[in-house]
Order: C-alpha cells, then structure tokens, then sequence
C-alpha cells in the first residue's frame, strides 16, 4: 500500500460526513472496516452505508475481524498492549497484500478514545510495510452530544475534562465542574455525589434511535438507567455520552 487515509465519518449521522472526508474516501481504492462482533453489526452497516452513499467509483472493503480482548483484566494497560499488537499484525497483513490507495473509517474522530492511530503507527514501526499516511477529521460524538442538547460544553472561561466511565468510577478531580463522560457500560454518574449536579445524556446521537435525557442528576438517574437498560435489550448494543455539571 502506498498510501493510507485515516478518516474520521462522524459519530452516527451520514449527513456529518465533510467534504474532506468525501474526496479522500474517493481517492481510495480499498476500505479497511474492522468489526467488532455481531452485535455491532448496525455499526459495520452505517458504515457501508456512508460509502454507497458518497463514493462515485469503484472500491473493495476488506473486513478486518478484531481479536477477541479481555474486558475484566487485572492488569488492563498489559492486555490493551498485547491486544494492540495483534491488531497491528492483522493490519500489516492486509496492508501489504494492498497496491494502491488505502482508508479506515473511524467513528467519530480518530483523536478521541480510538486506537487506529496507535496501530499504524505500531505497523510502522514493525517495519515490514511502509506507506504515508494523514488523517481526515470527523465529528466526534461529544460534538453530536453538545449540539442535540443544543448546550455549551463548559460555562464562560471554565475548562472541559472529557474521561470514561472507568475513570470517572474514582471521582471528578478537584476543580472539574464540567466532564463529558464516554465509555461508560456501568451508569457511573450514580455514584457521583451531590444535589446540585446536572446531566445532560445522549444515546445513538445522529442516528434514528436517538434518545436525549437532561436534568437534574439526581431527578433523572433513574430514568436514564431504565431507558438505557431498555435500549440496550432492545437492540442488542448501545452508545451513549453524557456532559455532568457541578
Ligand atoms: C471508542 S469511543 C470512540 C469515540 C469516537 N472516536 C468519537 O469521536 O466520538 C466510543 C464511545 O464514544 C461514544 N459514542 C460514539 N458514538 C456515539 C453515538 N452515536 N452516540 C452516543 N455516544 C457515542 C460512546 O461513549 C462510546 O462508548
């Protein structure tokens, strides 16, 4: 492969896809879409659906399945290393099977909790292939979040910490008065104290089955915890982000 695009498609919506995005995945000859097991299958098909909708020449899609990962490790930066390499090593085989021009779709932005870029850069560094490579940025979900709720991230001249749900499960640090939380399977705003919090909760933002919930932290916790259980059941997987404020 000679070149490479990494282009972020937006958190959901077909329609957030830019013009940069569009020419780049028109300068592709092959897509590489990695699945994430069936249950995410909506997810593959959202993405098969952008490039039907925007892509005027010929293309091939290679799938690239993910190696199955420990999701309870005792020691998570280990197994996240070891599951990196072998991601990188399926990448590499495809990579150098590939002549032409090469793209992932990543969700969202490739800047925001998403590892195609540690991996490239991990296939280079192996040093069996080499190609260039830039990057095309998406709308993240947090930008989804924001403009569905029709809300400023932070109040005037206040800072935005953006973290997970794991990380958020030990506390806002001292001095963060506003978090967009990601990544979080457990509803950990539960266990943040006080009364005078607010949320502001997103799931499947952009697509058709998106729920929006805000209010007081404690007025609407329950809610979200049975709607998201709910959705969940429903279709098998969910995504969602949420902005609390103290
Ligand atoms: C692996 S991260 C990828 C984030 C992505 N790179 C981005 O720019 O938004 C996945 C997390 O992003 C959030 N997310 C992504 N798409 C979403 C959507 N359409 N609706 C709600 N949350 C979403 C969820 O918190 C999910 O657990």
């Amino acid at each position: 492969m000679r070149e490479l695009f990494v282009i972020g498609i937006g958190a959901g919506d077909p329609d957030q896809v830019t013009v940069q995005a569009i020419k780049a995945m028109n300068k592709a000859d092959v897509f590489f879409v990695i699945g994430k097991g069936d249950e995410k299958q909506d997810l593959v098909d959202l993405r098969t659906g952008i490039l039907a909708e925007h892509v005027t020449g010929p293309y091939r899609v290679v799938d690239i399945v993910d190696p199955p990962r420990d999701r309870t490790p005792s020691d998570y930066e280990g197994v996240v290393d070891v599951w990196h390499e072998r991601r990188a090593a399926l990448f590499e085989a495809e990579f150098a099977s590939e002549p032409g021009v090469g793209a992932i779709l990543v969700w969202g932005d490739p800047s925001l909790y998403d590892s195609t870029l540690r991996i490239v850069e991990r296939v280079l560094a192996r040093g069996n292939v080499s190609f260039d490579y830039s990057v095309i940025p998406g709308v993240t979900s947090v930008q989804s979040l924001a403009a569905q709720h029709r809300i400023v991230l932070n109040r005037i001249g206040e800072p935005v910490h953006v973290t997970t749900g794991r990380r958020l499960a030990e506390g806002l640090p001292d001095g963060v008065d506003n978090a967009v939380v990601m990544l979080d399977a457990h509803c950990t705003f539960t266990q943040v104290p006080g009364d005078d919090v607010q949320i502001w909760w997103g799931a499947y933002l952009g697509t058709p089955d998106e729920v929006l919930i805000s209010g007081r932290l404690r007025d609407v916790e329950d809610e979200i915890q049975r709607v998201r259980a709910e959705l969940r059941e429903r279709k098998g997987w969910i995504m969602d982000t949420y902005l609390l404020r103290r």
